[in-house]
């Protein structure tokens, strides 16, 4: 017998959640997070985290120290091995993106940091300064990516693994024998790892699609070939636009997203525009896939738009005529 819902009381009791996209996304609000979250305040952030896989808190005037303890109730903060970081405070990152300093490898699907043995479960990003036009951010929801696959390709995937490797990051290495030196430490402190390609989340047993085009480099047990198609066709459900929700910001909003089940992109068309972000990071888990036996995987969804599937164009006769040919194959 499932609980049944209590009502939530005191400071928790002013805080509503909106779902904003089909698949992912919710506004937060009555939030403060210049304050401590008492229980059951985070208790309410959290599920919604783990439910809508993005969540957005607008109007947070808040410090980097704040910001920081908003997401230690989360868990311990990690820190980047790559970005420049605060020497004080290594755990935050400033993104701050003008002429003299355009954005470096962020219009790239990805789920931060998937090269690690354990990549960061949820990332935190505050707006500081955001420029006239441009900057949104874009995420998918890798849970409605896997989901929407047919029945044929995810029973070919599940279980399978891939490597991620630190691709991109080489580029901030100078061509002199310092700069290779560096890079050479780095590879050795960060070597390929192997994560599933189809992650369970340990929360809520969703499946999600976990590999992604700039960490993923190859699936293990499949020829080159094989691998480079399958991965192209695996990317492109994060393409897909019924899966993603995209945010144009405005100053003080706090986003946290989900790195077990999304992915996202900045969409770099600002430039020279000034962007400035705080970003914090926290710590995850190793991936684990479907045969873990951590947590019982969730069935997947009824997607209500499969890019894959019948036009509904076609016209209810040709639609079901073109099912029909799929159901004798
Ligand atoms: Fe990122």
């Amino acid at each position: 017998m499932p609980e049944p819902m209590r009502a939530a009381t005191g400071r928790a009791a002013a805080v509503e959640v909106e779902q904003l996209g089909a698949y992912l996304g919710a506004e937060i609000r009555g939030v403060d997070l210049s304050q401590p979250l008492d229980d059951e305040t985070f208790q309410i952030v959290h599920d919604a985290l783990v439910e809508h896989e993005v969540i957005l808190i607008p109007d947070q005037d808040i410090t980097v120290d704040q910001q920081m303890a908003f997401g230690r109730r989360f868990g311990e903060l990690s820190i980047h091995p790559f970005s420049p970081n605060l020497k004080d405070k290594p755990e935050l990152i400033v993104l701050d993106y003008n002429e003299g300093n355009p954005a470096f490898a962020t219009d790239v699907w990805h789920s931060d940091e998937t090269f690690r043995e354990e990549p960061p479960m949820a990332t935190i990003l505050r707006s500081v300064l955001v420029p006239k036009v441009g900057g949104d951010t874009m995420w998918a929801s890798m849970t409605a990516a896997y989901d929407a696959l047919s029945d044929r390709i995810r029973n070919q995937i599940d279980g399978l693994e891939a490597i991620y490797d630190i691709g991109p990051f080489r580029r901030l290495f100078p061509d002199t024998p310092e700069g290779r030196a560096g890079m050479r430490k780095m590879e050795d402190l960060y070597p390929p790892q192997s994560h599933p390609i189809v992650r369970v989340h340990p929360v809520s047993g969703r499946k999600a699609l976990f590999v992604n085009p700039q960490f993923t480099i190859a699936i293990k047990d499949m020829s080159e070939r094989e691998s480079r198609m399958m991965l192209d066709l695996l990317f492109r459900q994060a393409e897909t636009p019924e899966y993603q929700f995209r945010l144009r910001w405005k100053p003080n909003m706090v986003v946290m997203w989900d790195n077990r089940s999304t992915q996202h992109y900045a969409v770099h068309d600002y430039y020279p525009q000034r962007r400035k972000m705080e970003r914090v990071t926290i710590k995850g888990d190793r991936p684990f896939g479907i045969g873990a036996g951590r947590v019982a995987a969730a069935p997947p969804r009824a997607i209500r738009n499969v890019a894959s599937g019948p036009h509904t164009e076609r016209g209810d006769g040709q639609a079901r005529q073109f099912q029909r040919l799929i159901a004798e194959e």
